[in-house]
């Protein structure tokens, strides 16, 4: 059942929500007004018991106690919001809003109290971004008692003032783009016997029509017909085809062109360099970044900005098999160059190079690519954070900033001139693969062989894709990063 939403100045006294949830601040945190009163309510035993438990308001802390029956709702959710200098971001708003429904993911309603001075539109839609995110739960292969029987279906978000119409309408709009993140999300969680490249082509399919957005799919005789030999060799070892996505929104005056690329692995086990048993099924969620893309498609429809955006998929599954390609094989390409198959589980770079040869054809002004492309990010960044890469400083400097306002963790890693070496290869134009060392730098260094002159930034999204706990606007599971990145980064081109 969809959230309603009502944005209200009522106080503690009259809320009949289930869960009222408060942000309070680190250092003092016990002078805050709303607190004050909450404690009040509750015979000034809230804020006892918040030190017993040392509860101080850190970031990411979270105090929750019942009423017994001291106030109508049952229970009072205290989310610590960390030390704030500046007032409240976007993005703590955000992670304020989801940690607060996702504590409450099972009680039916929630009172959300706004921190002090939060208004504008901005503000109200990141909080409605951040209920949408806290409530999603995927529970589509739950049968009988593992089947949640209740759900958070209201949230009345509440502040002393009253809200305006504007506010009311961007708290909804929030709330829509989490529906979009939630998409992202659903692809990455869908078991890989269920989500097959055509999968990643239905759902294509619901956003074209959801949307408007204009699409041109391309089976696996299609994508042979047009040329993408690369793409076509990873999906020649599965009896699940590979497609080829192209979705379109064209605005009447854009102010920019953008193409966003994602790799769509529906299943990586490696291919004939087989991947080892222990994390394989971990691979289902190597169409990440197709999912963080098409999430964009989605978002992109909701907001209709005057930039026009084209998302493109290439979707295969990775497979050993009698028809699967080879270490020493040597494909074509869509772009004409020549390459030379090292690694079969490189697989991702390979569908990557034909799919950037199609975006440069679209003559954009900027190519996003997001991939699980390597381990070796992991190794370098950890599993919270991606990378990015990009030669210009000012188009860096955009990303980080919307990164930043969607708060998604990048780090922008070289593309190092000296490692291109390793990608010579003596019977073909390129070799696909490098040394271990740089991985994630090669993989990149790759990939911009295939771009051209067209400006282009490459995100290696391979850890934040999946979390391994619930924390701020991600819960455990898929959390559909990098959707609101992209989105704030399409937004800050008009
Ligand atoms: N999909 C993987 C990368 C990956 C690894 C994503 C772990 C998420 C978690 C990719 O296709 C891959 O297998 N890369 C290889 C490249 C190597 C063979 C050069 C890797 O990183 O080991
Ligand atoms: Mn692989
Ligand atoms: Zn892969």
């Amino acid at each position: 059942m969809p959230i309603s939403l009502k944005l209200s100045s009522s106080t503690l006294r009259d809320s009949d929500s289930e869960v009222i949830a408060l942000g309070v601040t680190e250092s003092p945190f016990d002078k805050q007004k709303a607190l004050v009163v909450l404690d009040e309510a509750l015979a000034k035993k809230l804020l006892v018991h918040a030190a017993r438990v040392k509860f101080t308001g850190g970031s990411g802390q979270i105090l929750d106690v019942p009423t017994l029956g001291q106030l109508p709702a049952s229970r009072v959710v205290l989310v610590g919001l960390g030390k704030v200098r500046r007032g409240l971001g976007v993005a703590d708003l955000r992670a304020y809003a989801a940690t607060a429904a996702r504590q409450a993911i099972s009680a039916g309603s929630l009172r959300l109290f706004l921190p002090e001075k939060t208004a504008g539109a901005e503000s109200l839609r990141a909080v409605g971004e951040g209920i949408g995110l806290g409530a999603y739960r995927f529970t589509k292969y739950l049968t009988g008692k593992r089947r949640p029987d209740t759900e958070l279906t209201q949230v009345e978000v509440s502040r002393p003032t009253k809200g305006t119409a504007a506010e009311a309408k961007a708290l909804q709009l929030g709330l829509d783009l989490a529906g979009a993140v939630g998409l992202a999300r659903d692809a990455v969680n869908e078991p890989p016997n269920e989500l097959t490249p055509e999968g990643l082509a239905e759902l294509a399919r619901g956003i074209a029509k959801r949307g408007k957005l204009k699409l041109k799919v391309l089976d696996k005789k299609g994508i042979q017909a047009a040329g993408m030999k690369l793409h076509y060799a990873v999906g020649q070892g599965s009896s699940n085809e590979p497609r080829f996505i192209h979705l379109t929104y064209a605005p009447s005056k854009p102010k920019a062109k953008l193409v966003f690329v994602g790799k769509g692995l529906t299943f990586d086990s490696g291919g004939l360099c087989i991947k080892p048993a222990p994390g394989m099924g971990e691979m289902k969620t190597d169409m990440g970044g197709a999912a963080a893309v098409l999430g964009l498609a989605e978002a992109v429809a909701l907001l209709q900005p005057q930039v026009e955006v084209h998302v493109l998929v290439g979707a295969a599954e990775n497979m050993p098999d009698g028809t699967a390609y080879r270490p020493g094989d040597v494909f074509g390409s869509l772009d004409g160059k020549t390459v030379e198959i090292i690694n079969t589980d490189a697989e991702g770079r390979l569908v990557l190079a034909d799919a950037l040869a199609y975006a440069r054809q679209l003559e954009p002004d900027l190519i996003i690519d997001a991939a699980t492309l390597t381990g070796a990010c992991l190794v370098a960044l950890g599993k919270g954070c991606s990378a990015f890469y990009v030669d210009d400083n000012k188009t860096a400097r955009r990303f980080e900033d919307a990164a930043n306002l969607a708060g998604e963790q990048f780090w922008r890693l070289p593309l190092i001139e000296e490692l291109r070496e390793q990608l010579k290869s003596d019977i073909a134009d390129l070799k696909h693969t490098g040394e271990r060392y740089g991985g994630s730098i090669t993989a990149a260094l790759f990939l911009q062989e295939f771009v051209g002159d067209t400006p282009w930034i490459h995100c290696d999204v391979a850890g934040p894709v999946l979390a391994d706990r619930a924390r701020g606007i991600y819960p455990k599971g898929a959390t559909g990063h990098p959707v609101l990145t992209f989105v704030s980064f399409v937004e800050s081109f008009g």
